[in-house]
């Protein structure tokens, strides 16, 4: 049984491992263009929400922004950095190269062909509105779907080629989790479903799979990598590991239907989607637990190492998101938060302080030993501390503005109150907003000094210190 995958940073470089870092610099600079024109749009929602009137001609409307703002976080940014890693992870921890690099870079183009066509489309008005988080037309979505199943080949034709007996617990997450989106990505564009009370239950399964099947194990499957990297000692319990994975994807494919409580869809298919809901509890201790475990008497390592710091923000994201997101399910306290501003920040608490730390560390951790550049320490901690700060402040003030929101819509306030009661929060929302938007920008220069800056020292490149753990 493998229990630790570090140790292989002294890894000769040859062609292979060039062709493997252009990859993995590509994906990550390509997905880094796209966090900045998304979050600069995030940004623009969000001081629309004080001044509405700001910008009203109908190519920067709120209805058209808002969508380009979802879709180009979620398969521009996150799915990009994502793959990139999983590249990255899937050869190095099978001890491999890749099966393809000419599918991996077919891949990269077919996501953003998809990603600026989906972002043309909507900024003109073609919208499948009712459809969240698919609102590209699907020929579209199709172009897309072709990039996934490209990535899902190829990673798997990497893993069967492992030097190991073991298949390495990151690309069981990885595998799993390209696999399963193919599967959710046929579905969201078969039409037959697509009406009335199904199309309502396709989109819940939709929505909640792509969060819980595809950035989930995806984000998670770095974890399982970049810690025993950065701590330079093996993961806390394989098994542990494994039995997270099966148990995220019995529980995690049949809880959407808690999009849609107290909405015509069968009462049981709700209540099942609760009890699924509790049940994930299970998944999210287990893994988290085991990275905490992972890093049991080290914590102080994050005092020298920034990697391992966006690290650990992601793991405690994960957990603190993820449990928020069970006790959210439950219908006495859906009555209060539903269709409220606290279900934007659970989104970013999730897709933020978990996806996108965890990506952070990854990239941070791993990046600049696949390239033999590195980033200024100061870029690293000026990045760390406006995104902790602003996503604090953005997830805090939304929590609190929401459940103000709730209370008013419950006690029958007119609608409009409600507006005005959760304006400073608004406000506040924008502040966090602003420090997260000028973190991108840092983190933006820190890739181009790892992809393109000047060669680094062994010093720099070192995750962090080596004190002698297994390897
Ligand atoms: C595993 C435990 C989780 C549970 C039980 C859960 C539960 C929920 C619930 C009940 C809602 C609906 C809120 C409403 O409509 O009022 C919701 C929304 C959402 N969740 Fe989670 N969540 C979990 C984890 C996550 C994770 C890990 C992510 C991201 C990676 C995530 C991303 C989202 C997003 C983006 C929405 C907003 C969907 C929309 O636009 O309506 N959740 N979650
Ligand atoms: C500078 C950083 C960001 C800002 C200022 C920002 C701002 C916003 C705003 C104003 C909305 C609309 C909320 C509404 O309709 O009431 C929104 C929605 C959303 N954003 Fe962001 N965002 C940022 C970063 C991100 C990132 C990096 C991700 C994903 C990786 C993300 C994922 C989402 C999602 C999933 C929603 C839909 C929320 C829901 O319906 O529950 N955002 N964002």
């Amino acid at each position: 049984m493998p229990t630790s995958i570090a140790g292989d940073l002294s890894h000769p470089r040859d062609a292979d491992d060039s062709a493997l870092a252009s990859v993995f610099a590509a994906y990550t600079v390509t997905a880094t263009l796209w966090l900045l024109f998304a979050t600069a749009i995030g940004v623009l929602l969000a001081y629309k929400f004080g001044a509405p009137d700001f910008a009203p001609g109908e190519w920067l409307t709120f209805g058209r922004l808002r969508p380009i703002h979802t879709n180009a976080t979620f398969y521009g940014w996150a799915s990009l950095a994502l793959v990139g890693l999983a590249y990255y992870v899937a050869a190095r921890s099978s001890g491999t190269r890749l099966y393809s690099v000419k599918l991996a870079w077919i891949g990269l183009i077919l996501f953003n062909v998809a990603a600026l066509a989906g972002t043309v489309a909507l900024e003109l008005g073609y919208n499948d509105g009712n459809l969240e988080y698919r609102e590209w037309p699907w020929p579209i979505r199709l172009i897309f779907l072709g990039a996934l199943l490209v990535t899902a080949w190829n990673l798997i034709g990497t893993v069967a080629r492992r030097a190991t007996e073991d298949i390495y617990l990151s690309n069981w997450y990885t595998i799993g989790g390209v696999l399963w989106t193919c599967i959710i990505a046929v579905v969201a564009i078969l039409p037959w479903y697509q009406h009335g009370l199904g199309q309502v239950s396709v989109s819940g399964f939709y929505m909640h799979n792509a969060v819980g099947m595809w950035f989930t194990p995806l984000a998670l499957g770095i974890f399982y990598y970049a810690l025993p990297k950065l701590l330079n000692r093996p993961i806390y319990s394989y098994a542990l590991g494994v039995f997270a994975f099966w148990t995220n994807l019995d529980f995690y494919p049949i809880i959407g239907a808690h999009h849609f409580l107290f909405s015509p869809l069968p009462w049981w298919l709700q209540t099942t989607a609760i009890v699924f809901s509790v049940a994930m509890l299970v998944p999210v201790l287990g893994g988290s637990a085991n990275f905490l475990l992972t890093m049991r008497g080290r914590f102080r390592d994050m005092t020298h190492s920034y990697p391992l710091m966006f690290v650990f923000v992601g793991v405690i994201g994960y957990l603190v998101g993820s449990t928020q997101g069970t006790v959210e399910a439950f219908r006495s306290l859906q009555e209060v938060w539903h269709l409220t501003n606290f279900t934007v920040g659970h989104s970013h608490l999730t897709m933020y302080g978990f996806v996108t730390f965890a990506i952070w560390g990854g990239v941070y951790a791993l990046l600049p030993v696949a390239t033999g550049k590195a980033a200024d320490q100061r870029g690293l901690a000026l990045h760390f501390w406006m995104a902790v700060v602003g996503s604090f402040i953005y997830v805090i003030s939304l929590s609190i503005g929401g459940t103000i929101q709730g209370l008013d819509w419950i006690a029958g306030r007119p609608f409009i109150q409600s507006v005005v009661d959760i304006q400073s929060y608004w406000v506040w929302r924008g502040i966090g907003g602003v420090l997260m938007f000028g973190s991108h920008v840092v983190f933006a220069w820190n890739v181009w000094r790892m992809c393109f800056g000047p060669s680094a020292t062994a010093v720099q490149l070192a995750p962090s210190r080596s004190d002698g753990a297994p390897t």
